[in-house]
């Protein structure tokens, strides 16, 4: 059979596709990596039942700390117990086939595993009693829940989110009695109320880049 191609033309169009290769394979990981995050930033989380903080926040005015009670003393904000829940769906809707995941739980004592939405790596020391005491609001940090028949995420969490506050917090403090007021408008002079929070609060602006903060 005679040679069309020399050995060194068939070396030669062999690296040339694994090139090609390459470059496709790197192209699709960065994609991935920076357009991931917006897409997962957005998309709303699927639970075992479609809780809506839109029902229940919005349409019902229910408090968060109803079903976040820890979240003005502790780092954890606590997710609601089985109890909360039932604290009215016991009454009403309880036939409801949505709500047969909380009654069976309710029955067998058997807790609701909910998919988390905002999850920090575990080299990262978060706590939000001291934000909450500080005057910064839900809302900040997690959006207008009111408006979600799904939780969305609002904030990528990456170090850069958290320093843009820390650099800056009076751009975002708010009255203490403001935190759980999702609809708050700041006055036109935020940057003196901001200022005058921030001295009140006694918010030690200039510390809170230190990295010991949040890596302990
Ligand atoms: C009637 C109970 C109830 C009330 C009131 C409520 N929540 Fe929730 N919340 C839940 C449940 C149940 C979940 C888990 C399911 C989900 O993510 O939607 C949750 C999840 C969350 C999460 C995501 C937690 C995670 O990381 O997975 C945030 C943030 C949150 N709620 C904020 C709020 C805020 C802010 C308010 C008040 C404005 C509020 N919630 C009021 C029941 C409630
Ligand atoms: C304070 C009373 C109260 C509590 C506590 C409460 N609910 Fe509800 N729930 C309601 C009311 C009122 C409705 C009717 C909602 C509407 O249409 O505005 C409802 C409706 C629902 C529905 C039907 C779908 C919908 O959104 O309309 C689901 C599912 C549901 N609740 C799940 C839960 C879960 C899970 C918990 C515990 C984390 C919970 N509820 C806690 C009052 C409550
Ligand atoms: C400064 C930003 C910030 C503020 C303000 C804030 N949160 Fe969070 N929240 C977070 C972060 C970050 C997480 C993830 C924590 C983790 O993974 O350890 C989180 C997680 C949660 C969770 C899941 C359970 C947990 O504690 O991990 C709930 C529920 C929640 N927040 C509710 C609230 C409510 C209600 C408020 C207002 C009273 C609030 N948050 C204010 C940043 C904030
Ligand atoms: C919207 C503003 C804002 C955002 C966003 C924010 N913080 Fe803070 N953070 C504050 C303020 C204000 C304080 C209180 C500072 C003080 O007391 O001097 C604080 C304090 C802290 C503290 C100190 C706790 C202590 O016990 O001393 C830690 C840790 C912390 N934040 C972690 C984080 C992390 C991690 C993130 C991002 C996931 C974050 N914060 C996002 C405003 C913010
Ligand atoms: C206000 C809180 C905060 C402070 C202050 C802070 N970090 Fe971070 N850091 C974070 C968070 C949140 C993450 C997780 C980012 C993620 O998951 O994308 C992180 C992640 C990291 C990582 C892992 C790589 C990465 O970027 O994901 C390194 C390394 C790091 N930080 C170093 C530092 C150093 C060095 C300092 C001081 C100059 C510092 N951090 C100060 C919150 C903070």
């Amino acid at each position: 059979v005679p040679q069309v191609f020399s050995r060194h033309q068939v070396l030669w169009a062999k690296l040339t596709l694994l090139a090609i290769a390459a470059i496709v394979v790197t192209a699709v990981v960065v994609w991935h990596n920076t357009m991931g995050l917006a897409f997962a930033l957005d998309a709303p989380v699927a639970q075992p039942i479609p809780f809506s903080h839109k029902h229940h926040v919005g349409d019902d005015g229910i408090d968060c700390r109803y079903c976040h009670n820890k979240v003005e003393v502790s780092g954890n904000a606590g997710m609601p117990a089985t109890e909360t829940c039932a604290s009215c769906h016991s009454h009403f809707y309880n036939n409801q086939p949505l709500l047969a995941p909380i009654i069976a739980s309710y029955e067998s004592g058997r807790p609701m595993h909910w998919r988390r939405v905002y999850d920090l790596p575990d080299f990262v020391y978060f706590d939000h009693s001291i934000h909450i005491h500080k005057g910064i609001g839900c809302v900040s940090c997690h959006g207008q829940v009111d408006t979600m028949p799904l939780l969305r995420r609002h904030a990528s969490l990456n170090m850069e989110w958290c320093l843009g506050c820390h650099r800056d917090p009076a751009a975002y403090v708010r009255p203490r009695d403001k935190v759980f007021d999702l609809h708050w408008q700041p006055p036109p002079d935020r940057r003196a109320l901001g200022k005058a929070l921030v001295a009140k609060y006694h918010i030690r602006v200039g510390k809170l880049t230190e990295c010991s903060l949040c890596h302990r």
